[in-house]
């Protein structure tokens, strides 16, 4: 049964990150490291590489390091977006940076990433190369990716366009890293690693756009994240740029307001505006794309069975 494999893996990872917890001298490094890995999380991206290194045959304890290791580079990425995005709320608790301050989180961070290489470094030595490489070039897109959204906050205007290009580097290049380097693992050869990555690279931009979708009209007591964070912040979300394309002068008028007011004076436009189905139906297209492209890169089974699952609940979360 699919989901009782999932599930396995689930258990795999948890025991291996518990046993593997950063810790160390001076505490006050080590304490926020481990405390944003322990909130929890829906471990989405360490399951993709187990699961992937399961689809081409191998043992997924071989994964579990370098899954970690992808795992613990994405904390690293939520610690530094939290300041970035000057969020109070993630994973239903105070951000590092509230916790402690914006020089811990940083700190605490720039050790999250070096531990990440650390334990990606632990695969075997014949895909080493491969992955570093992978890995490598998806730190790099995702930093890309990031450093538009902030830009992006800047400009008056940002198009459909230029946001799925940055939500690809933001979002979607990990998600696609950790199926590439779970199939390399996993003894895919490079073309069936780069299938998987393209059905990540389209999971990864559905995933992103329900997100986006989420930290507007989810439950806060589900997500986690603080309500209409991305209204407050001024972010061209999907939503945004939909909903000033279809009512240019209410969009403008309700991005002038400010706070509680603003957020939900927001929300009832893109209900207005039908921008919260045109997102919705967004996502569900390129889910629907990403699907096809797993049926492209692996034969019919109960492996792929579970990633379509799998990646049928990512975008269809609550959380
Ligand atoms: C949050 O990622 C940041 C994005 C790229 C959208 P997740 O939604 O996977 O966060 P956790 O790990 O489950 O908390
Ligand atoms: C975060 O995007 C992407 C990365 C952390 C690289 P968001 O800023 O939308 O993520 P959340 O909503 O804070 O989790
Ligand atoms: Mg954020
Ligand atoms: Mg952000
Ligand atoms: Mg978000």
């Amino acid at each position: 049964m699919p989901t009782e494999h999932l599930d396995r893996l689930f258990r795999d990872f948890e025991s291996y990150r518990v046993s593997h917890a950063p810790s160390g001298t001076p505490e006050s490094l080590y304490a926020p490291m481990d405390y944003i890995l322990s909130l929890g999380g829906k471990r989405l991206r360490p399951i993709l590489t187990l699961a992937a290194c399961e689809a081409f045959g191998g043992d997924s304890q071989r994964a579990l390091a370098p899954a970690l290791g992808i795992e613990v580079f994405h904390n690293f990425s939520l610690v530094h977006d939290d300041i970035m995005d000057q969020a109070p709320l993630r994973r239903a608790s105070e951000t590092v940076h509230m916790k402690w301050d914006i020089n811990t989180a940083i700190l605490s961070g720039d050790a999250l990433l070096v531990e990440a290489y650390r334990l990606i470094a632990q695969v075997d030595a014949e895909v080493l190369p491969d992955v570093l490489d992978r890995f490598t070039q998806t730190a790099r897109r995702l930093c890309e990716g990031q450093q538009l959204d902030m830009e992006f906050e800047q400009r008056s205007k940002v198009e459909e366009a230029q946001y799925l290009e940055m939500i690809e580097g933001k979002t979607s290049v990990l998600i696609g890293c950790a199926l590439a380097v779970g199939a390399r693992i996993g003894g895919a050869d490079n073309d069936s690693a780069n299938a998987m990555y393209d059905f990540g690279r389209k999971l990864g931009l559905a995933f992103q756009i329900m997100d986006d979708h989420l930290d507007c009209f989810g439950d806060p007591g589900k997500t986690g994240k603080q309500e209409g964070g991305d209204i407050l912040a001024g972010k061209h979300t999907l939503l945004a740029i939909h909903c000033r394309h279809q009512d240019a002068q209410a969009f403008e008028e309700m991005s002038k307001r400010t706070g509680r007011e603003k957020v939900q004076g927001m929300k009832q436009l893109y209900v207005q505006t039908a921008t919260d189905s045109y997102a919705l139906g967004k996502s569900e297209a390129l889910l629907t794309e990403s699907i096809a492209d797993l049926r492209k890169a692996l034969d019919e089974g109960p492996q792929r069975q579970a990633l379509e699952e799998l990646a049928k609940s990512l975008v269809h979360r609550s959380f």
